[in-house]
């Protein structure tokens, strides 16, 4: 691995079962295109599931469901780093430095704790939900990163991590590389099927709006082929007037590299029907091999827990050179034991 490479690092919360269309063609895909430019490090950030109540088996199989998604999409651990979150202690050692850095007012202008909390009522809110956001922090200034590639709604997480960076390097002398978001394209931002205003998620959306990539070929295309369209026939893209038929002409754009003005012209003339139709089985044809890896991955308990035990070694390496820096940095009295 290069070291004269930038380094970019980024996490995905192992709480969603199977990825779906969005998680892959929105983030996933990058990540393994990333791997070839990039000194990369992706993780499943099993702490930061903890912040919402976590059934433990549950968690345990989805962070393995996580990993052997990442790696049925192509994440190479020869050329990228893949680990899990708890597997590296460094990241809530690091935490807790950070959160003696940040303000308490600071944290409580973070929009997705904002939210997330009024929904659930201060009683209910977990203080680990509320430092969520510095745990973050930890998690990418431990390695250094020069890019984080997210997502437009954790702008605001990255933003905070440059503010703590800044104040940690003014404070105590350069430590830490100051990172920059690397926000996700839009185009290949994948709306609910049923309801293309909105962003495809699990959480948010109805079942039918979701393509699972385990899903059964047939139940991907019965969600592709029931998806809600527009008003009109003609298959142009148009995300204003045409929000249903742009969704389904980008994801058929991203899955095959097309041009979205190719596909137009392609079915200039026919009807919604025939798109549908041939997205499904496009979906249905990608998401085959896809189900394939991910099932030999979590076939082979050992040989996934192996490669996830190298990529931990790997991130250690990194991260436990920036926690004693850090430590060091603050004035804590080495341990000689
Ligand atoms: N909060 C991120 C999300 O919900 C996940 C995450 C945790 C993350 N730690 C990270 C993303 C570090 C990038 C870098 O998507």
């Amino acid at each position: 691995m290069a070291n004269d490479r930038p380094r970019v690092l980024s996490g995905i919360q192992p709480t969603s079962g199977s990825f779906h269309l969005g998680n892959y063609l929105g983030a996933v895909r990058q990540w393994v295109a990333l791997q070839e430019t990039h000194d990369a490090f992706y993780m499943v950030v099993d702490l930061h599931a903890l912040t919402l109540p976590q059934d433990p088996k549950a968690l345990r199989d989805n962070t393995r469901l996580a990993a052997a998604q990442l790696l049925a999409s192509g994440l190479d651990p020869e050329r990228c780093t893949v680990f899990v979150q708890s597997h590296v202690p460094e990241h809530t050692q690091l935490s807790w430095l950070m959160e003696c850095m940040t303000g308490f007012g600071e944290a409580s202008r973070m929009t997705q704790f904002k939210d997330k909390s009024a929904k659930q009522g201060t009683d209910r809110t977990s203080v680990g939900l509320f430092t969520y956001p510095v745990l973050q922090v930890a998690d990418i200034l431990l390695y250094q990163a020069n890019q984080v590639p997210v997502g437009e709604d954790q702008r605001q997480h990255i933003e905070l991590t440059r503010n703590i960076a800044e104040r940690f390097n003014g404070r105590y002398g350069n430590t830490f590389t100051v990172p920059e978001p690397y926000i996700l394209r839009e185009t290949a931002k994948i709306y609910d099927l049923q309801d293309p205003s909105a962003k495809m998620s699990k959480s948010a959306s109805s079942p039918k709006g979701v393509v699972d990539l385990l899903d059964e070929p047939k139940a991907s295309a019965k969600k592709i082929k029931s998806a809600v369209t527009d008003t009109g026939s003609e298959i142009v893209f148009d995300p204003e007037n045409k929000p249903g038929i742009s969704n389904l002409l980008t994801i058929h754009a991203t899955l095959t590299n097309t041009g979205i003005p190719e596909l137009e012209q392609k079915y200039a003339g026919k009807g919604y029907g025939a798109l549908k139709t041939d997205l499904a089985e496009i979906v249905s044809e990608w998401a085959a091999p896809f189900r394939d890896r991910t099932r030999d991955f979590l076939d082979d308990p050992e040989t996934l827990d192996s490669i996830l035990a190298k990529g931990a070694e790997k991130a250690r390496a990194v991260a436990a050179e920036t926690l004693a820096q850090a430590y060091d940095r603050v004035g804590l009295l080495p341990s000689k034991h």
